[in-house]
């Protein structure tokens, strides 16, 4: 349809068909097996069900096709229904959580795992994803972070818009492969106070200008054609009501033209947020902040047209919104096609393929933290994968709905895959629950009344195995409900159980190589001294065991790097890399009296972000820049040399760090600016090269804009961000 078809249906159109287009509801109101329900609007209005302009959660394309053909049969203008869901880090085929994703530290994969996650959504009717999620965090209590690809702009601005990218198939819409991308939650949600979900943000503007609008703007850069206002509040303004981020920041600076949805009942949480007095009240203040669809509340069906008519909303406010949310309809090509997808489809990729493609990402996506004595690749003839993982198929996060466990391999099916036909024994043992005993995880408590009998059988069972075993692979972790929405936690360490049987195991056989799955960083100072080598898996998805194995015996390297923190504690919290020195830095070396320190542990993180070890063993040179000066206009070339003097298959993610020596606002310790991943073979030497640019020093200067500041920079080139020695060049004026 053309734009002014478009806009001749909008003039066809009753105030109170407009408002409906505005009105999003969920899966529930459609279909009572739908995945998500909103309690608060149920009933719903038959009226404002045949009228709504979207819904979400919908997760069967029959289902999906049924809803649709009704729906388009008794719309007056057969407008088609916009049907949308959270397609978070897989579909069918489910690849690692995010944070595993942003350890790959490979958009590349990453645009590839959108696209094919695109395709199977797709085939179910879905055409908008509420993904990526762009939040910086930076703090591990915060149960979201499994959402995120971590804790620095620059990776989570490239994640963000290679998923974009992937999803959108690069913004042929029409394509019935692709759906349209959602960036969320803007803005700042990762900054809740205390890692608390939902909560306050306390953000300096230059903090938030800088450090967390980044990736969103990446993600809009990409053409994602909608972005998801948050639930948290900004400088004492609830997100979902502020016109200044909606509206001038997003529409203006960013030149955002998309559409913008709450989030879930965000626009009714402006009451308890204290920031609106009722639900019409809630309703003005979010429409006239910017959001264009109201997310589940009904505050919009209930109140908008009133409020047009009491003369407090515009009507051609309304026009606006509603025209973009046509718009996207139109790109979409469900105006010709409303049963778009729906196939069941022999599309663009395989299903061997997809699941290929999860493997692959599973192995890029596991980082090794500690590898004494070369225990991993394992060598060993019995070898004993002891654990609450050992043989689960939980394996997925709670935001892969759509994920089955049945088709997911666990490690005991990936290592007899991996070990058949080899002279390899291989035991597994369960060694103790995954929970201690009544644990709140996400909205249940977990309890046994035969906890502590299962766990004294488990362990003594689990040590025969490791009394046989020459190596001992321990599989430990958090529950996946213990990671995502609303399962903030106050304290980082495994459950007690878990390291108390790693405690035992290594008594028994030391050659522990203990592998963690999680959604978050955790406190593991306990867990990696008790361990000769320690990989962390995070949520790996389908292809979990087989994607680990793969590394386990040396068929990949590991080339995961952290793209958040691990603390020695979580009074550490908030912890990231990109931190400003103070006044009164710590010395490199010893205590320093009165500096900024802890009494009790280290400032830094226990591993850093950035960190990862691979196989063979690979050194870096210090960096050598081309020239000691850089112009406005010009370049710098920085250079350093690889080398792997080891005899594996090495794989790094080469990072380029940068630090402002002295500028109008104070500036981080080191921050990143760009990476590489290079593989080497056993002694193989490399040059790596990056080019260094004025718009890479620029930042929110104290007189508030952007730009960079004369002066003299230290360069980097190291494999983590705690790495290295810098060099020095001079931006001249
Ligand atoms: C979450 C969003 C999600 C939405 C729809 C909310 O609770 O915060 O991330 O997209 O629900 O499911």
């Amino acid at each position: 349809m053309t734009e002014k078809k478009l806009a001749a249906l909008l003039a066809e159109m009753s105030l109170e068909e407009k408002v409906m287009q505005l009105v999003q509801l969920p899966g529930s109101a459609y279909d009572d097996t739908a995945n998500i329900t909103g309690n608060e609007l149920e009933p719903v209005d038959p009226r404002v069900k045949q009228l709504a302009g979207s819904t979400l959660g919908i997760l069967s394309g029959k289902t999906a096709k049924r809803i649709q053909q009704e729906y388009m049969a008794a719309h007056p203008h057969h407008i088609p229904l916009l049907l949308m869901a959270d397609v978070i880090h897989g579909y069918r085929t489910v690849f690692p959580c995010p944070l595993g994703l942003g350890a790959t530290f490979d958009p590349e994969i990453v645009e590839q795992a959108a696209s094919a996650q695109a395709e199977e959504a797709a085939a179910d009717g879905i055409q908008v994803t509420f993904s990526p999620m762009a939040d910086l965090v930076r703090d591990a209590r915060w149960g979201r972070v499994m959402e995120s690809t971590g804790e620095d702009k620059v990776l989570n601005g490239r994640m963000a818009a290679a998923m974009v990218r992937g999803y959108q198939g690069g913004g042929a819409l029409k394509d019935e492969h692709t759906v349209a991308s959602c960036v969320k939650h803007y803005a700042a949600y990762g900054a809740a106070d205390g890692g608390r979900d939902y909560n306050n943000t306390e953000l300096s503007e230059h903090t938030l200008r800088e450090d967390y609008l980044p990736a969103y703007a990446e993600g809009i850069r990409a053409g994602a054609r909608m972005i998801m206002s948050s639930f948290n509040s900004w400088n004492g303004i609830p997100v979902t009501g502020s016109a200044f981020l909606l509206k001038q920041i997003l529409r203006s600076e960013l030149g955002f033209d998309g559409v913008v949805i709450s989030d879930w009942d965000a626009v009714g949480q402006l009451i308890p947020h204290g920031f609106a007095e009722d639900r019409k009240d809630a309703a003005r203040k979010a429409f006239q902040a910017g959001v264009d669809i109201d997310m589940c509340t009904g505050a919009y069906a209930d109140h908008l047209t009133e409020l047009v008519r009491d003369g407090e909303i515009a009507e051609k406010e309304i026009d606006g919104a509603v025209m973009r949310v046509l718009r996207l309809k139109n790109d979409l090509g469900l105006f010709e096609n409303p049963l778009r997808g729906f196939t069941d489809c022999t599309r663009n990729t395989t299903l061997e393929e997809r699941r290929a493609l999860a493997r692959k990402a599973v192995a890029e996506s596991l980082v090794l933290l500690k590898n004494e004595e070369n225990l991993l690749p394992l060598r060993g003839k019995r070898i004993a994968f002891i654990g609450p993982y050992a043989d689960s198929r939980e394996l997925i996060s709670t935001w892969a709905m759509a994920g089955e466990k049945e088709p997911v391999v666990s490690l005991m099916e990936g290592a007899a895959a991996a070990f058949a036909h080899t002279k390899t024994e291989i035991r597994i043992s369960p060694g103790c629950t995954l929970l201690d005993n009544d644990t709140v995880v996400s909205f249940y408590q977990y309890h046994s009344d035969t906890w502590e009998e299962e766990n004294e059988r488990m362990l003594a069972e689990a040590l025969k195995t490791a009394s046989w075993a020459d190596t001992v692979v321990l599989c430990l972790g958090e529950h996946p409900m213990q990671s995502g929405e609303s399962t903030s936690r106050a304290d980082l360490h495994l459950p007690k159980v878990q390291e108390q049987l790693l405690e035992a195991v290594a008594a028994v056989c030391p050659q522990v190589a203990t592998l963690v799955f999680c959604g978050r960083p955790l406190a593991l100072s306990s867990v990696a001294g008790r361990s000769k080598a320690l990989m962390i898996c995070w949520l790996p998805g389908t292809e979990g065991g087989n994607g680990i194995l793969d590394v386990l015996t040396g068929k990949m390297p590991p080339m995961g790097r952290l793209p958040m923190s691990f603390p020695w504690t979580v009074g550490q919290e908030p912890l990231h890399y990109d931190c400003y020195a103070t006044g009164r830095p710590k010395p490199a070396e010893g205590l320093g009296s009165f500096t900024t320190r802890y009494l009790d542990y280290p400032n830094e993180a226990l591993y850093p972000f950035g960190f990862g070890l691979s196989y063979g063993d690979t050194v870096i040179s210090d960096p050598v820049v081309s020239a000691v000066d850089l112009s406005e206009k010009g370049e710098l070339t920085v250079t350093a040399i690889l080398e792997n003097r080891g005899d594996a298959c090495a794989a790094h993610t080469v990072q380029l760090y940068l630090r402002d020596v002295s500028a109008s606002r104070v500036r981080p310790v080191r921050e990143l600016k760009d990476f590489r991943r290079l593989t080497l073979q056993p002694g193989e030497k490399r040059d790596v090269r990056f080019a260094v640019t004025e718009s890479m020093l620029r930042f929110w200067r104290a007189d508030g804009t952007f730009g960079s500041e004369p002066g003299k920079f230290q360069v980097w080139i190291s494999l983590s961000s705690r790495q290295g020695n810098p060099a020095e060049f001079v931006l001249k004026g």
